[in-house]
């Protein structure tokens, strides 16, 4: 492949086969209509591998194998140490698979190797382990009712869940979608992103090598409008769990009301990243660079408005840049790359397109500012870790979503200010603080209006960690025992006596 790093035969083999297909019912097929699309190495912009297109027959075919597997399979009525024992068995083949699912993923998403080893596979795989912890811990309760009656509730699975996932995190996503839904002894319709569907592929395989029955999780690739619009119309799918844009995730919500699906959306944000002038700043200067530029700025959560105290804002702009430009860019398997390309074509016109809007709204390019062609790269979508200052807070590079290496830095006064500042948007996923006052740090946390704040820390995850946004950035909270609420309903039983 002329890459620095060789990869795994078996990942080499995977994206070489003629097609790969979808699986439906336990089994690897074609898209009915026999449609196909290619996704791209977005280091070179070279085809890396053909896959099967689904659309809406595909969706009826694959909703309706998960149907019969949850109506009469053996998956939601088996003892749950039996399916703890193959979510277990599930997360032990995703370790065992490490190198090969973290180049696949590098290969089709174009993150750092560093980053799918040390980050996205091993988390998918703590996802899967955890979730497995909690099949035998999901309980009902008996309540004091009249004693002439016996009032118990049994917490049982919602049904057939509808999954689309994004390509930031392609495996995670997967993880964090199925895990806490085949936990609670769902059964699913998984829809990967055009972009990246690679992983979500392989790992179909190694929910079948763990023994997960046939029809309990169906992958059907294919493009948001046909394939994801056709699992968000199905009337056989009970719930849809979606995590992209923000734009997406409406269309969703007014989609579902057709037929009343719970629906749960992680979507987009422009989180704030807080730092006063009283804080550790080598630590704050580390925790603006992962906070924007971990994954290539693709990610919801990203700090992505930086506000620095107003005394301290020119010596912190000036290091953030600094270290910016410094950034390793290159291949994922390149060893120390650090910023790989972005996912696709559209991705980088849309992040180029925001740096020309940033330029005209009048903000100042104090590193970066535009694509990367440096030879190797030229055939990629590479953009230069890039940092804005004289942002002000109502421009639309701080209000809309960028998801690229790209961060504003915006000056504050003092507490109130940063907070009025910070909560002067649409979004409400995440937010960051850093400051040595810890009376601060608790007074900010509460007054910002997100699901997750992180103080003198960001972009840390835990699966045990509920995360999810506030306002427009979604409901519903994803991972710890939130995520069980998403993939159960509960029923009221009583019995006279
Ligand atoms: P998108 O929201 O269109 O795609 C996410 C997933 O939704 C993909 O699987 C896609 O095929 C599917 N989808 C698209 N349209 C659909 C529809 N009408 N019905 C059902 N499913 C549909 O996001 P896209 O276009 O890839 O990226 C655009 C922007 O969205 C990014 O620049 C970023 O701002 C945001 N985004 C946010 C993510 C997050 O983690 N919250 C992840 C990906 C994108
Ligand atoms: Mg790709």
């Amino acid at each position: 492949m002329g890459l620095a790093v060789r990869v795994e035969p078996s990942v080499e083999k995977f994206v070489t086969a003629p097609l790969r297909k979808m699986l439906i019912d336990g089994k690897w097929i074609e898209a009915a209509s026999g449609k196909t699309f290619e996704t791209v190495d977005p280091a070179t912009g070279k085809v890396l591998a053909r896959v099967a297109e689904g659309d809406a027959e595909d969706v009826d075919r694959a909703a309706r194998a998960a149907r019969r597997a949850f109506d009469s399979g053996p998956w939601p009525r088996m003892a749950p140490a039996a399916r703890q024992k193959i979510l277990l068995k599930l997360a032990d083949l995703i370790e065992a698979h490490g190198l090969e699912l973290a180049q696949l993923e590098t290969l089709d998403n174009g993150k750092s190797l560093g980053e799918s080893q040390a980050v996205d596979i091993p988390a998918a795989a703590e996802t899967f382990r955890y979730y497995a912890g909690w099949v035998n811990k999901v309980t009902g309760e008996t309540n004091p009712t009249d004693p002439a009656f016996f009032n118990f509730t049994l917490r049982e699975p919602v049904g057939v869940c509808g999954q689309i996932i994004p390509w930031n995190f392609p495996l995670l996503m997967a993880a964090w979608k199925l895990a806490p839904a085949l936990a609670c002894g769902n059964t699913c319709v998984l829809k990967p992103a055009e972009q990246t569907p690679l992983t979500a592929l392989r790992l179909g395989e190694l929910l079948q090598e763990a023994g997960v029955p046939d029809g309990v999780v169906n992958i059907v690739p294919g493009f948001g409008p046909t394939t994801g619009g056709a699992i968000v119309k199905h009337p056989l799918i009970d719930k849809v769990a979606f995590t992209g844009s923000t734009e997406v995730g409406k269309e969703i919500h007014r989609e579902t009301a057709h037929t009343l699906k719970r629906v749960s959306l992680e979507l987009g944000g422009k989180s704030p990243n807080i730092v006063f002038a009283d804080a550790d700043v080598t630590e704050a200067v580390k925790g603006a660079l992962v906070g924007v530029f971990f994954n290539q700025g693709e990610v919801c959560c990203a700090g992505t408005r930086l506000f620095v105290e107003e005394k301290l804002h020119d010596e912190f702009a000036d290091a953030v840049s600094k270290a910016a430009s410094t950034m390793k860019q290159g291949h994922g398997l390149e060893a120390g790359t650090q910023v790989g390309p972005l996912v696709s074509q559209e991705q980088l016109e849309r992040v180029t397109g925001y740096l020309e809007i940033g330029k005209k709204e009048g903000a100042k390019v104090l590193t970066g500012g535009e694509r990367h062609t440096a030879p190797g790269l030229e055939g990629g979508y590479f953009v230069k870790p890039t940092v804005f200052t004289g942002v002000r807070n109502d421009m639309r590079i701080a209000q809309e979503e960028i998801f690229g290496p790209v961060v504003s830095v915006i000056p504050f006064k003092n507490e109130d200010d940063a907070v009025l500042q910070g909560n002067d948007t649409f979004y409400g996923l995440a937010a960051g603080v850093w400051t040595r006052d810890v009376s601060k740090a608790h007074r900010v946390a509460r007054a910002i209006r997100a699901g997750t704040v992180w103080v003198n820390c960001y972009n840390v995850f835990d699966v045990m960690a509920p995360f999810g946004g506030y306002k427009q950035s979604g409901y519903g909270r994803e991972l710890g025992r939130y995520a069980l609420d998403l993939y159960t309903q509960v029923k009221s039983v009583w019995m006279r006596i």
